[in-house]
């Protein structure tokens, strides 16, 4: 990279830092969003999904990382319903033309703004259901329901859809004690080789061989990730999917 790109590259991290800065602190995620930035630049994975948008903080840096390595997509949901509350309470994060704008329009415009178009897609709507792309995820962020019977829900839905090699990470799980218990046992028995029934449960029939499947050829490493930060739901749980064998993943040489 020549001494220009580099100087530019370094323009928009300033640009979307002084932004995710500004308006992170509202969901709590001006820290978590830069984490995966450094990830995404690491491991490059091509299909990511998050559940719940927020403002975006999350879903800019994945795109922003994305563009700076030049492959994926990231697809970001949210019904918009946290909008005009927002709004309300907190008009000055936002530019004039922007308080004038839905959801969707506000999310259009940073996504144009930062020029990250190639790599972020908005999806606006109510989940449950979840949305079905037709490809394996490399990563899925679930922030908006962090409940064990929503993470049966989701894991139901989106584990079968993991690629081989993948991450799921839920937001707050690890700092509720109810959520937290039911991943611990939940991991030590999908590394046993059993599928709970609470979890087949809520994946749909056409999707239990390829559940089965998973399980059967994979590790799975279970990471709580907590913050020393004065403030609730301040932890990530991270359930690493990768197939069994005698390195780790995504594969790099040894040396
Ligand atoms: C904690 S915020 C997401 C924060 C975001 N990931 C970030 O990086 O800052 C949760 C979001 O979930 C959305 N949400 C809540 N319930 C929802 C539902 N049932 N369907 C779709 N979106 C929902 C809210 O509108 C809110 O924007």
């Amino acid at each position: 990279m020549n001494d220009d790109t580099a100087l530019a590259q370094a323009q928009s991290f300033a640009r979307l830092k002084a932004h995710t800065d500004r308006i992170g602190p509202v969901y709590g995620t001006e820290d978590w969003s830069m984490f995966l930035y450094a990830l995404v630049k690491m491991q490059t994975p091509l299909a990511v999904v998050e559940l719940g948008t927020g403002l975006g903080a999350t879903a800019l840096w994945v795109a922003q990382a994305m563009k700076e390595v030049g492959v994926g997509r990231i697809w970001t949901i949210d019904s918009g319903q946290d909008w005009p509350a927002i709004l309300g309470h907190s008009p000055d994060l936002f530019t004039q033309a922007q308080r004038g704008m839905d959801f969707a329009g506000y999310m259009a415009d940073i996504v144009a703004g930062f020029g990250l178009q190639d790599h972020l897609e908005f999806i606006g709507r109510t989940m449950p259901p979840y949305p079905v792309l037709g490809q394996k995820l490399d990563w899925l962020f679930s922030d908006f329901r962090h409940g064990p019977n929503d993470i049966l829900e989701i894991l139901g839905h989106f584990m079968p859809r993991m690629a081989d090699s993948s991450s799921i990470f839920i937001d707050s799980a690890s700092t509720s004690f109810p959520s937290y218990a039911l991943l611990e046992l939940l991991t030590a028995q999908l590394n046993a080789g059993k599928v709970p029934g609470m979890l087949l449960r809520t994946t749909a029939p056409d999707q239990h061989e390829a559940l089965w499947q998973q399980v059967r050829r994979s590790r799975y490493t279970l990471m709580h990730m907590v913050e020393r930060k004065a403030r609730v739901q301040n932890s990530t749980a991270w359930l690493k999917i990768e197939p069994a064998d005698l390195r780790p993943y995504p594969t790099a040489p040894f040396h």
